[in-house]
């Protein structure tokens, strides 16, 4: 088979690793999460990274540090991974699900700032939003599949309704917005996953970023339990959230070939795209104009009914390919059918003709042309 998306592990992984076994370093305690944290602070240009132990207990921390909690609502696009609106639930709060933009797949900004101005009102500090009553206490765009949102009228909007922005950006190191890297592109925080099926990967992971050390503290601290000073005293109810050395291990390995990875993403998709051009019934994935992505994944969308997504996946894995549907949007997922919404027009026209494609960073170019080749047959 030809897998979907593989950890590419031929750098430093096993030496540091043996590093970690050697000093006894194994927990959350050890060089390597420090390295770790600087080298994705210095890729991001974030003035600090607090490495956890996942992409969502990043977000959830970062939520949590914004202020968000019990009842309260936080915009979510509903064309994102559960995690997301996960993270939202562990705070004791309920995504508002958004329609996303078609030609991005990512939160709409003028339909931010018509929802916001139409459905939300002041109490006191607070913005609410009056349908339900509930405080409305964050934005959290998601940068899908590695390509940032148009950031800039979003973070405008957010501003005028005094919100903070917690971007998902799980898949998006490496990335670019206006030409401005992760912790430049506008949102107060971001969390990245290092999950295995990302460019980078810690085996399992993600990290905090942001521009305000004393908040990227708070985080921290929240992570290690809210423990002060080295005796068994916590200020708060924290977490036990800290990535390991030997997560931080294979994570310094990998960030060593992180632009050549990124490279080999972009490269990845920029094939498929121009060898499937033109193929009726075949669409390729969002490239918007404000974004350099770090193109996660890559696939194609499929329009023609006589060759549903499922039915081509099908063929793919008779040629010995695996390809795959993408993301279920939030509305349609039991734990979040009565969030409160905006139409889903984009979303639900969308998710079920997405098919990702092989995009190891290993893929090889004769593998890859395999892909192009047995996707051409499965659609003739
Ligand atoms: C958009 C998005 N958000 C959050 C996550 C969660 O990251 P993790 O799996 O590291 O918890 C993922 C992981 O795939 C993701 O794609």
């Amino acid at each position: 088979m030809i897998p979907l998306c593989v950890p590419n592990l031929g750098g430093n992984e096993g030496h540091y690793l043996q590093q970690c076994i050697e000093t006894t370093f194994v927990s959350s305690v050890g060089p390597f999460v420090r390295r770790f944290e600087e080298e994705v602070a210095s890729a991001c240009d974030s003035a600090g990274a607090v490495a956890t132990s996942s992409g969502t207990t990043a977000l959830h921390l970062a939520l949590v540090a914004a202020g968000v909690g019990p009842g309260d609502l936080v915009v979510l696009p509903s064309y994102t991974f559960i995690a997301s609106a996960n993270a939202i639930s562990h705070c004791g709060a309920t995504p508002w699900l958004f329609d996303v933009d078609a030609a991005s797949w990512t939160l709409d900004p003028a339909l931010l700032a018509e929802r916001l101005a139409a459905e939300t009102g002041r109490r006191g500090d607070d913005l609410v939003h009056l349908p339900s009553g509930r405080r409305v206490a964050a934005v959290m765009p998601v940068y899908t599949l590695g390509t940032p949102c148009d950031m800039d009228p979003i973070v405008m909007t957010a501003r005028e309704f005094g919100l903070p922005v917690v971007a998902d950006a799980a898949a998006a190191i490496g990335a670019t917005y206006k030409g401005r890297p992760l912790a430049d592109m506008g949102a107060d925080l971001s969390a990245v996953s290092f999950n295995g099926n990302k460019t980078v990967t810690s085996g399992g992971g993600g990290a905090v970023i942001g521009n305000d050390a004393e908040v990227l503290d708070l985080v921290r601290h929240l992570s290690s339990t809210a423990r002060v000073g080295s005796d068994y005293s916590h200020d708060r109810v924290g977490y036990n959230y800290r990535m390991t050395n030997l997560q931080a291990a294979v994570g310094c390995a990998q960030m060593e070939s992180l632009a050549a990875f990124v490279g080999a993403k972009r490269q990845i998709r920029a094939t498929y795209d121009r060898e499937l051009a033109g193929l009726p019934g075949v669409a390729p994935f969002p490239q918007p104009e404000w974004s350099h992505s770090g193109c996660w994944f890559s696939g194609v969308v499929l329009s023609d009914p006589a060759r549903p997504a499922e039915d081509v996946r099908q063929r793919l894995r008779g040629a010995g390919i695996e390809a795959r549907p993408f993301w279920k949007p939030m509305h349609l997922q039991e734990p979040y059918v009565d969030a409160p919404r905006t139409g889903m027009a984009v979303s639900d026209g969308l998710w079920h003709r997405v098919l990702t494609l092989p995009c190891s960073t290993n893929l090889s170019a004769s593998e890859q042309a395999f892909v192009i080749d047995s996707l051409k047959k499965a659609l003739a």
